[in-house]
C-alpha cells in the first residue's frame, strides 16, 4: 500500500485522482484549503492552503510520521482567474503565482526532502494545463504558471533522477466545478466544437493518468509532459481573437 498525498482533492481533478488512488488500495490524504463537496470516508482531509510553504511542509511531516513514508505526490490546486490583460490586478496575479507554481514548488521540495531522508524514493506529479503551450486569451498568468510546472518537471528530474521521478498532467477541458464557473453555455459550445474528441474530458480520465505515471508501468518516464486533451492541441487551428481594444 503506498503512502500517497493529492492537493486540491476536495473537488474536481483531484478528488478523482485521490478516489483512483483509494480504490487501488492506497493510502490517500487530501491536502485542501477547502473541505471536499462530499465526505470521503476513507481519504482524510487536513486543511492547508499550498501558497503557504510551512503549512504544506508540517502537513506532509504529519503524513510522513504517521505513515512511515511518502510514495506519491500530485501537486493538483490551482485557481484560475478570468480577466484581460488591461484588467489583471497585482493581488490577483500574485495570487494566480502563489498557488498554481510557488504552491507546486513548495509541495515538490518538502515532498522531496522527507523522501529523500527515506529510501530516496518517490514520485512527484503536478497538474499543468495545455494553457501553458501555446497563447490563450484572457488567463495570462495562469498560462503563465503551468507553463512554469512543466519547466519545475524537467529541472526536478534532472537533479533527482534516478531515484525520484517526476511528471505533470497536462489536460485540455475537463468537466469540473472550476471550469463550470468560469463558462457559459455557448462557450462550451465552442470549446467542444474546436476538441476532436467532440467533449470535455472528465475528471476521472485524468485520474487515470496520475495513476499510470505513478506506476510500475511508467518507471522509465521522468521529466515529463503528458499532454491529455481529446486532441485540442494537434491541431494548427488558431483561436480567433481581435485583441484587447476592438
Ligand atoms: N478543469 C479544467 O478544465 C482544467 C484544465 C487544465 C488544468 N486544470 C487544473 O487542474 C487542477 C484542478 O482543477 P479543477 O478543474 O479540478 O478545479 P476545482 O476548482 O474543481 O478544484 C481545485 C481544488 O483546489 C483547491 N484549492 C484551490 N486553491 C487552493 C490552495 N491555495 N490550497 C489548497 N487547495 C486549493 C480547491 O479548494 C479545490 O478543491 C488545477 O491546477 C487546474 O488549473 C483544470
Amino acid at each position: 500500500m503506498r503512502t500517497v498525498v493529492v492537493t486540491g482533492a476536495s473537488s474536481g481533478i483531484g478528488l478523482a485522482t485521490a478516489r483512483r488512488f483509494a480504490a487501488a488500495g492506497d493510502h490517500v490524504v487530501n491536502l485542501d484549503v477547502d473541505k471536499p463537496v462530499e465526505p470521503l470516508p476513507r481519504i482524510p482531509w487536513t486543511e492547508v492552503d499550498v501558497a503557504d510553504w510551512s503549512a504544506v511542509a508540517a502537513a506532509l511531516e504529519e503524513v510522513d510520521r504517521d505513515r512511515g513514508g511518502l510514495d506519491v505526490v500530485v501537486a493538483n490546486a490551482g485557481i484560475s482567474i478570468r480577466h484581460g490583460v488591461l484588467d489583471i490586478t497585482e493581488a490577483e496575479a500574485r495570487r494566480v503565482c502563489e498557488v498554481n507554481l510557488l504552491g507546486v514548488l513548495g509541495t515538490w521540495v518538502a515532498a522531496t526532502r522527507i523522501m529523500a531522508r527515506g529510501e530516496g524514493r518517490g514520485v512527484l506529479l503536478a497538474t499543468a494545463s495545455v494553457n501553458g503551450l501555446r497563447g490563450y486569451p484572457n488567463y495570462a498568468d495562469y498560462n503563465a504558471t503551468k507553463a512554469g510546472i512543466a519547466s519545475l518537471c524537467k529541472t526536478f528530474a534532472m537533479e533527482l533522477s534516478p531515484r525520484i521521478r517526476t511528471a505533470c498532467v497536462s489536460p485540455g477541458a475537463v468537466m469540473t466545478p472550476m471550469q463550470m464557473a468560469e463558462y457559459s453555455d455557448e462557450m462550451f459550445a465552442e470549446t467542444n466544437a474546436s476538441i476532436p474528441a467532440g467533449r470535455h474530458a472528465a475528471p476521472e480520465e485524468i485520474a487515470d493518468a496520475f495513476f499510470y505515471l505513478a506506476s510500475k508501468e511508467a518507471s522509465f518516464l521522468t521529466g515529463h509532459e503528458l499532454v491529455v486533451d481529446g486532441g485540442e492541441t494537434v491541431g494548427a487551428t488558431t483561436t480567433r481573437w481581435g485583441g484587447a481594444w476592438t
